[in-house]
């Protein structure tokens, strides 16, 4: 389904971190914001908090965990349904204007103190911020020299100390002034104790939306968020600032240009809204893969030929003297490690083995000091993988965890974390944390390249270039394929069988492609080594088998084109994903798919994307449940 509102969709990405309200109006708001956060909780749940303003006093209450732990810090029994009518107060007399916030975590481990929203030195100014400020540190310091103190660890506090700085009678003046200092992608919305009627929030890459309601105005992260009161919107672009008072809201540029924007109506109902517009969460999902592996890379390169990943927390000498990496893990991550080993082994050649955790756990596996093992697991909590990883610590090897989720039992049984920023993920078939981990790998992979010494820094700046421009070329490449894939998927709908066909890099490709099938099509599938075919999966062919080959650009194309010409010559149909530009694959395939140059081996994390659609339009045709599919949990806490 196409989004209807075409400012949805004009950003690069759209980060799926924390989720921000805030309302300013004529009734009392305290649940107005709680009830706002409720439908935003997809985008982050380890932390929440409000500020009210009444009387020209802020208050603020912050709690650790989900929404409950804030209902219950505030007043509001868990069990009570939050009313949309207002409802007792924290504040005296009720608060009319606030603020909300839900945090996926991203600066600062989960605690209260780093819960939003965060206040300034004086605190008349409060804020709550989605997104990543990337020049935290360097204004974090010029801060405190000048003289403000900071109560948490979070970059959003930044935000709330240059408004501070800025100020002086004028809100507005003073977050445009602060909007123009800093760098990343974010969107934050401000509030001061002197301005009793008026919020203030600015937007750089990260979703911003104002609701328009009856002697009320919204400001959000997302429609859900107030779309029980009012359907009027005004969609933000990047770079500009609105000032929201109970009559509507003003947008100008950060140079002051007034911006003359037209208020839509939204025809969406509810769940749809949740959905961003598309029919389901996967489809949503797999749209949000920019952000999610923009948040995953993004101030992890700080220089053009560096990556940091000081939170990794390993010292030097075990990281120089590394012996061999263990990767331990199942399902779709197991197959970010496959292609991690390919970067890691290529780029830093430290020797990696790779194990699906449930083998691993129980084959009394040689381990010990000399080696790291890393744990992927998107939820944290797959039984097989955190027992395969206390296997290997009980051995005496270090143990990183690498998860979407912070606090998950894998952050907790580790030596140390990397974190992806995916965002939460509710679609069952795991797609955005699969580009996320396979992102993190790659970060990993040139920062054990950058520690050893085992590369030229000419070569890492290459790497860096590529990596960074990926989100855009996981942008384009959604938009490009998606028409041909619908066809693709057309034809092959009612098949009742897919082989997938890949060698070296690709292979981890045709893994997750033929997983993503066989999950939510139901459709058998088998993904193997192309070289390998001959030994016996050649036999499965005939005219009604779709081949998908994974062919980018790699040294060894040529003999995946081998094989891809074995298995046309027995009548298959053979559906190629090749790299922009080689019209050799063309020659030798039915349909190619193409997906953009990088470097090759960074070619997984695109040539992955028309396999995941492939899937969902298959799927979807067949009329199936893609986000739910039969017998699988999100979450695998057993053996
Ligand atoms: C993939 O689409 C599945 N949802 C599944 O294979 C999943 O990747 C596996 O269960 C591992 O989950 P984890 O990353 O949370 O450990």
């Amino acid at each position: 389904m196409a989004l209807r509102h075409a400012w949805l969709r004009q950003y690069p990405y759209s980060p799926p971190m924390c989720g921000i309200v805030g309302y300013v109006g004529g009734r009392p708001c305290r649940d107005l914001l709680v009830a706002g956060l409720e439908k935003l909780e997809y985008r982050g749940y380890d932390s929440a908090g409000i500020s009210l303003l009444t009387d020209g006093h802020v208050e603020t209450v912050r709690a650790v965990g989900n929404l409950s732990n804030l209902r219950a810090a505030i007043g509001l029994d868990a069990d009570t349904p939050v009313s949309a009518e207002g409802g007792v107060a924290v504040a005296t007399p009720p608060a009319t204007i606030g603020l909300g916030h839900t945090r996926w975590a991203t600066h600062g481990r989960v605690t209260e103190e780093n819960a939003h929203p965060h206040g300034d030195c004086t605190g008349d100014v409060h804020i709550v911020l989605n997104g990543i400020v990337e020049n935290h540190t360097e204004l974090r310091r010029e801060l405190v020299d000048s003289g403000h103190q900071f109560t948490s660890e979070t970059d959003a506090e930044i935000v709330a100390h240059m408004i501070e700085k800025h100020y002086d009678g004028d809100l507005t003046a003073a977050v445009r002034a602060a909007f123009a200092e800093l760098r990343g992608h974010y969107a934050f919305v401000a509030m001061h104790a002197s301005h009793p009627d008026t919020l203030v929030a600015a937007r750089q890459e990260c979703p911003l939306i104002v609701g328009i309601g009856d002697g009320e105005t919204f400001v959000a992260s997302a429609i859900p968020a107030f779309l029980a009161h009012t359907r009027k919107v005004l969609g933000m672009k990047n770079g500009e600032i609105v000032t929201v008072t109970p009559d509507g809201a003003r947008i100008v540029e950060v140079d002051s240009t007034q911006v003359d924007r037209d208020v839509e109506e939204v025809t969406w109902d509810e769940e749809a809204a949740e959905k961003g517009g598309y029919p389901t969460f996967m489809l949503k999902e797999i749209h949000e893969q920019p952000g999610a592996v923009a948040e995953t890379i993004a101030d992890r390169l700080p220089e053009i030929d560096r990556v940091d990943l000081s939170e990794i927390e390993l010292e030097p000498e075990f990281v120089r003297s590394l012996r061999r990496i263990v990767i331990v893990a199942c399902g779709t991550s197991y197959h970010a490690g496959l292609v991690g080993r390919y970067a890691i082994e290529q780029w830093a050649r430290i020797p990696v083995e790779i194990d699906i955790a449930s083998e691993y756990r129980y084959r009394d596996p040689v381990v010990g000091p000399d080696d790291l093992v890393i744990g992927i697991t998107q939820s944290g909590e797959t039984a097989d993988t955190l027992a395969a990883m206390r296997l290997a610590r009980d051995r005496g090897a270090r143990v990183m965890a690498l998860t979407n989720i912070m606090g998950s039992q894998a952050t907790r049984d580790a030596d140390t974390v990397l974190y992806t920023r995916a965002g939460l993920e509710i679609g069952v078939a795991a797609t955005k944390t699969f580009t996320a981990q396979t992102a993190a790998m790659y970060l990993l992979g040139l920062w054990l390249a950058q520690t050893q010494e085992a590369w030229p820094r000419e070569k890492i700046a290459e790497v860096v270039a590529e990596l960074k421009g990926i989100p855009s070329k996981i942008g384009t490449t959604l938009t490009a394929v998606d028409e041909r894939v619908r066809a693709i998927a057309r034809s092959h709908a009612k098949r009742d069988f897919f082989l997938y066909l890949g060698r070296n890099i690709g292979l981890p490709v045709c893994l997750e492609g033929a997983l993503k099938m066989k999950e939510i099509s139901y459709i058998p599938t088998d993904a193997y080594a192309a070289g390998e075919m001959k030994h016996g999966p050649i036999a499965l062919l005939d005219e009604s088998t779709p081949v998908v080959c994974v062919a980018t650009d790699s040294p060894i194309l040529e003999k995946v084109l081998s094989n891809v010409a074995e298995v046309r010559a027995r009548g298959a149909d053979v559906i190629a994903i090749a790299t922009e530009g080689n019209i050799e694959v063309e020659q030798v395939a039915d349909q190619t798919l193409y997906v953009p140059a990088t470097d090759w081996v960074l070619q997984p994390i695109l040539a992955i994307l028309p396999l995941q659609l492939l899937a969902y339009y298959v799927a979807r045709l067949n009329d199936l449940n893609v986000d739910q599919p039969r017998n699988l949990a999100k979450t695998v806490t057993v053996e």
